[in-house]
């Protein structure tokens, strides 16, 4: 598949958000440690470059949910895949996800974890299309609201390609 990439965020203004975001989260979780939970496979960048940006300590660890396959549009169903290896008990857990659009996977996947019986539950998300939410769901954590357009790079794919592209690029298809 091809199609015209537009550069809606570049990998410097990224690195500038990732950056408050890591002070805003370090001093709200002070001395405690974190369970950063990285929702694969989208959020790897994202999830690599905010953990080296935290100066509180931090675990880390690993779900996968389905994604969107070969289609721009979600199934509106949440696949699990893979969990994360170790209990969530009185842990301090963050969830990173790349992209919050109808809410589905964030607000399954919260539930999922509380579970667990963590000592906080606390989500991330790099980008938020707000405008698509068919839940309510917040985090309490956002780098950039974007219209409702498909965005790839950083982490984010169509069909499994251009996650390894520095930017937040629009793919305009057709
Ligand atoms: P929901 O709808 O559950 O979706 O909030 C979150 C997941 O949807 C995928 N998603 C996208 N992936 N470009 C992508 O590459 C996009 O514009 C986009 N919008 C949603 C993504 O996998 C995210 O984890
Ligand atoms: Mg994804």
């Amino acid at each position: 598949m091809s199609g015209r990439l537009e550069v809606l965020l570049s990998a410097s203004r990224i690195a500038e958000r990732t950056e408050e975001l890591a002070v805003q989260i370090g001093r709200d979780y002070a001395d405690r440690k974190i369970l950063v939970v990285s929702v694969l496979k989208g959020s790897f960048i994202f999830l690599a470059d905010l953990v080296r940006k935290l100066r509180v300590p931090v675990q880390i660890d690993f779900l996968r949910v389905a994604s969107y396959g070969a289609a721009t549009e979600s199934t509106g169903m949440v696949q699990f895949r893979m969990d994360v290896d170790a209990p969530v008990t009185g842990r301090h857990v963050l969830i990173v996800e790349d992209i919050l659009d109808t809410g589905l996977t964030l607000d399954y996947l919260k539930r999922h974890l509380q579970s667990g019986q963590p000592a906080s539950l606390r989500t991330c998300a790099l980008l938020d299309k707000k405008g698509r939410r068919r839940v309510p769901f917040e985090a309490d954590y956002v780098g950039f609201s974007i219209d409702d357009q498909f965005v790839v790079g950083y982490g984010l794919d169509f069909d499994e390609c251009y996650r390894n592209l520095p930017d937040v690029c629009i793919l305009h298809q057709g």
